[in-house]
């Protein structure tokens, strides 16, 4: 047989498998079934016709990249009920239709980045009940078409609630989160969220601290008669003092918050908030605050006392029309507070908010799981070193060093390198210092009411107790 004739023959093999049902699968015109089928390992190939697979209930480990070739119309993918605890990177390759992704009652523990990048049309992800206890930062991010998202019954602590802003995920309206592991709750990112993503955000059974701003945030929401939380009153719980066994229904046992202030209730969002960027990254600072009138206008004060107010674009700046200042890339001299004002020219009412922005040389403090990266890197910089002044001719004490060699004193990157060995691990400096801000004492003076009405309150002075985290007094006390 000629080598072409092989050629021909298998891709007519191929061509025809493609028609061809799995085993153990029905095929149902664009639908094809291997639920239940006892399944461990990935059914190949598929029909090229597919647009709704289900695999759910089968033995399934992991998907590998490239699982998903040749079946370019999917829309519909469901994988409920398997064992799945590996996504391989490019595991959702060639299958940029897809709507709808059922993952949940699986074993995954971590989602990342480059799990979901490759799904732009996404609109429902199903990933409750799984063994989830990160969700890094950009997991979600490019999912610019989601609607619902389910994280629950997982094991979360902590998730991204900054990484969803209204124009990266404008349909977004349902996001689950409720019975995880949520326990300090970054109420600043929470309360700036889009509306619609605030009213579908469930967050009941968790392991919520007891915390003013946290109670605020809950009573406000309840106040708007957000089915959320109004729907599962009785599972919102938080800790007293963070401990499981005083554990408090807090939406009915108000009186345990009386010294929330409530009654004049106070902006929700805390004027002051941190941003740390590497050097060389865009960055954008978002002016969102409680005002939402029509005829809003913006400025900036810049750490070097400039003040932007025109809608500019030069080559370093640009202020857009929703106020977000963008910083095209961000140099140390960018580094401190920005102060952003909003102005609403018809109630004349305004409203600031300050960011101080860190920017960090690159090479100094990797993203948080390149660590490992560069752990690596210092051990060999340091074997490097040590092979070299062990190979160097004079080994003894007494005599001159040896001269600088170009190769390990003038490199830039062995300077860091060596630098980061010793340094602070960086997670933790971050850690503290977003929580030691949180103890501002804020001065806020309006607050939209229900029917948009602004309703001025003497401005408050609210102090935190930086112990408990829970008590929040009023100074000036003026009923
Ligand atoms: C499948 O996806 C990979 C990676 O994006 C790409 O290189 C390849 O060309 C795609 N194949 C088809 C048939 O679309
Ligand atoms: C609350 O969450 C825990 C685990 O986080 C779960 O076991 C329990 O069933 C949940 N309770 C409700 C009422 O959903
Ligand atoms: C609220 O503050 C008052 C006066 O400071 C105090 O007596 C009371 O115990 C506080 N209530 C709670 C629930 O902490
Ligand atoms: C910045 O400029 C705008 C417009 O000229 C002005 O309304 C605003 O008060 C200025 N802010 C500061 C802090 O100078
Ligand atoms: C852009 O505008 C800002 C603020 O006015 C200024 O500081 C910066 O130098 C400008 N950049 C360029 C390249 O003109
Ligand atoms: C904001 O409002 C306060 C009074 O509420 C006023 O003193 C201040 O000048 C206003 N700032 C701007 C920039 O309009
Ligand atoms: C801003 O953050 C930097 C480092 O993160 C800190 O040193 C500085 O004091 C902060 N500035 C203000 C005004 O909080």
């Amino acid at each position: 047989m000629t080598s072409t004739s092989c050629v021909v023959l298998i891709s007519l093999l191929v061509q025809l498998s493609g028609a061809i049902c799995p085993q153990g699968c029905l095929c149902i015109s664009d639908i094809l079934n291997c639920g239940s089928s006892g399944l461990d390992r990935f059914p190949n190939p598929l029909p090229f016709t597919t647009s709704v697979l289900d695999l759910s209930h089968n033995r399934l480990t992991w998907l590998a990249a490239g699982n998903f070739y040749g079946v370019p119309r999917l829309h519909t993918l469901r994988m409920s009920h398997n064992r799945i605890s590996l996504l391989s990177p490019g595991a959702f390759h060639n299958i940029s239709r897809l709507r709808y992704l059922d993952l949940s009652s699986n074993k995954l523990q971590v989602v990342g980045k480059y799990h979901f990048q490759d799904l732009p049309a996404l609109e429902v992800l199903l990933l409750y009940n799984n063994r989830l206890t990160r969700v890094e930062s950009n997991t979600l991010m490019g999912l610019g078409s989601l609607r619902k998202v389910y994280f629950s019954f997982n094991q979360i602590t902590d998730f991204p609630f900054f990484s969803i802003r209204k124009h990266s995920h404008p349909n977004l309206v349902t996001l689950d989160l409720s019975s995880n592991r949520l326990f300090r709750l970054p109420v600043d990112d929470i309360v700036v969220l889009p509306f619609a993503v605030q009213k579908g955000l469930f967050l009941h059974n968790n392991s919520l601290e007891c915390d003013c701003s946290m109670y605020r945030m809950f009573w406000h929401w309840e106040q708007k008669g957000y089915p959320s939380v109004k729907d599962y009153k009785d599972d919102y719980k938080c800790l007293m003092y963070g401990e499981p066994q005083i554990s408090i229904n807090f939406l009915r046992s108000s009186h345990y918050f009386e010294n929330c202030t409530i009654g004049k209730m106070i902006s929700l969002i805390s004027p002051k908030a941190d941003k740390i960027v590497y050097e060389g990254e865009q960055v954008r600072l978002d002016c969102t605050g409680t005002l939402n009138g029509e005829d809003l206008s913006y400025s900036w004060v810049t750490p070097h006392q400039e003040n932007i107010s025109q809608l500019i674009q030069n080559g370093t700046l640009r202020l857009n029309q929703d106020g977000s200042l963008e910083i095209l890339a961000a140099q140390s001299i960018d580094s401190g507070v920005y102060q952003c004002t909003a102005v609403d020219n018809t109630r004349m009412v305004n409203e600031s908010r300050e960011v101080n922005l860190t920017v960090v040389a690159q090479c100094m403090e990797e993203p948080f799981n390149t660590g490992y990266t560069t752990l690596m890197g210092c051990v060999v910089t340091l074997v490097l070193i040590l092979m070299y002044l062990y190979l160097t001719p004079c080994r003894c004490g007494c005599c001159k060093p040896p001269p600088p060699s170009p190769s390990i004193s003038t490199s830039g990157e062995d300077r860091c390198t060596l630098a980061s060995i010793f340094a602070a691990p960086s997670t933790d400096r971050l850690k503290s210092k977003s929580q030691s801000d949180r103890h501002v004492v804020f001065l806020e003076p309006l607050l939209m009411g229900k029917n948009g009405q602004p309703f001025v309150v003497e401005q408050p002075t609210i102090e935190w107790d930086t112990e408990n985290f829970t008590i929040i007094r009023e100074r000036n006390d003026s009923e």
